[in-house]
């Protein structure tokens, strides 16, 4: 069967990630989560005493662009690749607090994301991909097959959030996340660096109102019919 790209774009707590994960182990194509390695710069950045409050040491950074190297590995546990930084695994490090906290600043350096862009195009060169992001459909791979753009109300994705910040027994008001949720749709979609935009060919999934098992049943129905085309357009080019 053709192997495609598919590139999923959209806002934070989206469910996007979870999807796109989802879907990379029903069709058998490797998941890439760009977040994680912006993730994992800032967790290096942290370890080496770069960011110091709000300050951030760009040139010691930029000098260590071409030592921080970043992969991913199939955790059979848990059917989800983890994200090793210079061979350690540092997937739950990644998503803690402190580098949640540094990591929009960091993922808006110019340099940082130029090295970023570039290893993901690398990884994506052989296809059967799925990767999440902001840029894939715009900056990444603008000619992916396949792009989506996730999203659903701020309210809907606030209480998503708040939900799961309940269940992991944090005390934080429903209000607060909306707020949270509208400032990071802000950042997001304001910075100079490739903001979050949706492509002009990404197909919109507002899943507001959908379950998931019926967002499941769309997807599917997305990327057989594209691949399917891919296929027809391959035996027959001029068509
Ligand atoms: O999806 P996430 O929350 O793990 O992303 C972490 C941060 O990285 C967030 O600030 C958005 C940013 N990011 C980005 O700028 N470009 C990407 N392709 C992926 C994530």
């Amino acid at each position: 069967m053709k192997k495609i790209v598919i590139a999923i774009d959209g806002h934070s707590s989206s469910g996007k990630s979870t999807m796109a994960k989802d879907l990379a182990r029903e069709i058998g194509y490797i998941y890439i989560d760009t977040g994680a390695m912006y993730r994992a710069v800032t967790l290096y950045a942290l370890q080496h005493h770069y960011i110091q409050g709000d300050i951030i040491n760009e040139e010691a950074l930029r000098a260590d662009m071409d030592k921080i190297n970043i992969s991913f590995q199939y955790n059979a546990e848990t059917g989800r690749p983890d994200t090793y930084l210079n061979g350690i695994n540092v997937e739950k490090e990644i998503r803690s607090m402190e580098v949640s906290d540094k990591v929009s600043p960091i993922a808006a350096l110019g340099f940082v994301r130029r090295a970023m862009v570039a290893k993901q195009q690398e990884i994506g060169k052989a296809k059967g991909i799925v990767m999440d992001g902001r840029d894939i459909g715009t900056v990444v791979f603008p000619d992916a097959e396949l792009k989506l753009f996730v999203t659903a109300s701020p309210e809907v994705r606030a209480r998503r959030r708040w939900e799961e910040l309940q269940a992991k027994g944090e005390q934080v008001s429903y209000e607060e996340v909306l707020d949270n949720v509208k400032k990071r749709d802000y950042i997001d979609s304001t910075r100079s660096e490739s903001p979050l935009r949706q492509a002009p060919d990404a197909i919109v999934l507002d899943n507001s109102n959908m379950t998931i098992a019926e967002q499941k049943e769309w997807l599917m129905q997305q990327v057989q019919s594209k691949i399917k085309n891919e296929e027809l357009r391959m035996k027959n080019p001029t068509a």
